[in-house]
């Protein structure tokens, strides 16, 4: 069983490792062409329905959405991020290299980015104290789904959004832009390999549940 417990973040903007800069050309929607693992139709599976009540609440999915009620979502998103990066794939982690790690530690930083342009202090936002902490190699692939499969939706949300909520730049949702489709496609691989046994499947499906919903409990409630 996975644990949700308090989890003390780095500081407010700081990068845990070092990863490539919030892209400054246009993400591509991913094509997901690799045939998918027992383990990742179980993970849709299992979270299927989470993810559509998240997009049916999300303020990003809201009419009339303007560059505060932006900023002041990814505010909420940064306190979620910061620890579960932390645990993910912080420096401490066990699992960093499975999760290819120094790639993908850099979504809070994203943020932090998109909250300084839109004249926030990422400091003045609090971290969510119930974070998953993934125990295992498949509690963290698991958790790590719903990380990287958030860049998906935000190459979907960024061509939608980024007339509306000009001048701001959307690192949140650019993500790692043209290279959104092959990082998923490395991720799934690594999560074919690493993640077969029933045991590891379930593990990684509970452990993604828990990510969805501490997601839902602290940025969208
Ligand atoms: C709120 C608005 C959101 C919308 C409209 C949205 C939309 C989408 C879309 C269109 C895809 C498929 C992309 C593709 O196949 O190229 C996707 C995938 C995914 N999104 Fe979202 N998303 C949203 C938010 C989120 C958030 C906040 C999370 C996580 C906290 C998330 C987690 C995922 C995951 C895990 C996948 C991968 C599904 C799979 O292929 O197995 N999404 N999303």
């Amino acid at each position: 069983m996975m644990a949700t417990s308090e989890h003390s973040a780095p500081a407010c903007g700081q990068r845990l490792l070092t990863c490539p800069q919030a892209p400054t050309h246009e993400p591509e929607t991913a094509t997901i062409t690799a045939i998918a693992s027992p383990a990742l139709l179980a993970l849709r599976d299992a979270t299927r329905e989470l993810h559509a009540e998240l997009d049916g609440h999300s303020p990003l999915t809201a009419p009339g959405l303007d560059t505060q009620a932006y900023a002041l979502h990814a505010g909420r998103v940064l306190g979620w991020m910061r620890p579960l990066e932390a645990q993910l794939y912080g420096e401490g982690a066990r699992w960093r290299d499975e999760l290819q790690a120094q790639e993908r530690a850099c979504k809070a930083s994203w943020i932090t980015s998109d909250l300084r342009e839109a004249g926030h202090d990422p400091a003045q936002f609090a971290d969510c104290p119930f974070t998953p902490q993934p125990a295992s190699l498949a509690e963290a692939f698991g958790v790590s789904y719903v990380c990287e499969g958030a860049t998906l939706g935000g190459a979907f949300l960024y061509k939608r959004l980024r007339e509306q909520l000009k001048p701001l730049s959307l690192h949140w949702l650019q993500g790692y832009g043209a290279q959104t489709g092959p990082l998923w496609q490395r991720w799934q691989a690594a999560l074919a390999e690493q993640i077969t046994k029933p045991a590891d499947i379930e593990a990684a499906s509970s452990a993604a549940q828990a990510a969805f919903d501490s997601f839902r409990r602290w940025v969208i409630q």
